[in-house]
């Protein structure tokens, strides 16, 4: 079957947070490409399952723990990655964010800190200041263009008894970065000598530019496997992000124990909606095909990004994407480092709804993040817009 995401669906009045809430500052009428989900229509065989599930009209509690739910998971690290899982070792989660302040809350005590990775998706540092910890940064380098991680840094960090968990964003949001077997190797070597907890947040796993390889951290940490937490979900590959079903993997058994005793029987969020249940099986059993013709779609959205920014645009740089769907653009050639004359042009000129750079850490001053998950005709409307604000502006 071939999928058409050159289709505009209309997500007016379904409360999508993409439209409804806009970032501070943006007028109503912006165009919106902020919020990480797609604006393409789901594969086929998930609104085929959620339509039978509908039809069979009962929506009582529903179990996360069966074979079959566990298998399909199983299923899916095995034949994209080769990443051999015990169905045990997956726990429940509603999203990866509330997965994550789960494990800040099991594997630190208010004050510790915890290491990110800037610039980096600023739920990591707003969730863990927000519940008591501190966010330190071990800064990835900007170099040539791209990214890449500052080993030694990262030592220095982990060295320190108060920084007690890394957390790597892997592929990195917003640097674009599917980080390699060998780069994953260093990073659970540092946290391995200085005896660290590793959260692992794979949410953007499958979204991967063709020809890029995607590792996960467990397949290159068999020795450390029990001191590393993995974070995955169908949300981002298959654009499901409101059906609140994660899966987190968690190896350790004690570990394991004290996520269903504080998930389970303090938090009582140990269960899926069933809705969401349906729709993360038939996107794992069902959704491959649609998966690789977003990813092509996407891919060619990248494509016209960068044929648009060197023809019309020549002192902005997109940073080459291996992953994800969101283009991380360095403007500095025009606002040099003063990302607030920058987000006035976003906003009240080109009038387009973006995630700032500068939200990322500082690091990320003068750079704008678009969520390119959209019909080619947004990106290029997006794109005219910022061309034009610019050509009048600077
Ligand atoms: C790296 C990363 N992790 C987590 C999330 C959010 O996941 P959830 O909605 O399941 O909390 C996002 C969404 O943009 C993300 O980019």
């Amino acid at each position: 079957m071939k999928y058409n995401f050159d289709e505009i669906v209309d997500r007016r009045g379904t409360s999508a947070t993409k439209l409804e809430a806009l970032p501070k500052g943006a007028p109503a009428d912006a165009l919106s490409l902020w919020v990480a989900d797609m604006d393409f229509a789901c594969a086929e065989p998930i609104i085929k399952a959620l339509h039978e599930r509908v039809d069979k009209r009962i929506f009582g509690y529903t179990l996360y723990e069966t074979a079959e739910t566990k298998g399909t998971i199983v299923n899916w690290y095995k034949k994209r990655y080769n990443w051999d899982e015990k169905p045990e070792n997956i726990v429940f989660s509603p999203g990866i964010v509330s997965g994550y302040v789960y494990l800040l809350m099991l594997m630190t005590n208010e004050g510790d800190n915890v290491v990110v990775q800037r610039p980096i998706y600023y739920p990591f540092t707003d969730r863990a200041v927000d519940n008591g910890r501190k966010a330190v940064d071990n800064p990835l380098i900007y170099e040539n263009g791209t990214y890449r991680m500052d080993y030694d840094d990262l030592d220095r960090k982990m060295a320190d008894p108060a920084n007690k968990v890394l957390v790597l964003c892997s592929p990195h949001n917003p640097a674009g970065r599917v980080w390699t077997a060998d780069e994953l190797r260093k990073v659970v070597d540092i946290c391995k000598k200085y005896d660290k907890w590793i959260i692992c947040d794979e949410i953007h796993c499958d979204l991967l530019r063709k020809g890029v390889t995607f590792t996960p951290i467990l397949n290159v940490a068999p020795d450390y496997a029990d001191k590393i937490a993995v974070c995955t979900a169908p949300s981002k590959t298959f654009n499901l992000a409101g059906m609140k079903t994660s899966n987190i993997v968690i190896r350790d058994p004690e570990m394991r124990k004290k996520w269903l005793t504080l998930t389970g029987k303090i938090l009582n969020v140990n269960a899926p909606s069933t809705l969401g249940l349906t729709a993360m099986c038939a996107a794992y059993n069902e959704g491959e095909e649609w998966l690789e013709q977003v990813n092509e779609y996407i891919d060619g959205n990248f494509a016209f990004i960068d044929g648009f920014l060197k023809q019309y645009l020549p002192k902005a740089h997109m940073i080459p994407s291996e992953g994800t769907y969101l283009a991380w653009i360095d403007f500095n050639g025009y606002v040099h480092g003063d990302a607030e004359k920058l987000e006035k042009i976003m906003q009240q000129k080109a009038k387009v709804a973006l995630d700032e750079g500068y939200i990322f850490g500082e690091a990320g001053r003068g750079f704008e993040r678009i969520n390119i998950a959209a019909p080619r005709s947004v990106i290029e409307d997006c794109m005219n817009r910022i061309r034009g604000a610019i050509e009048e502006n600077l």
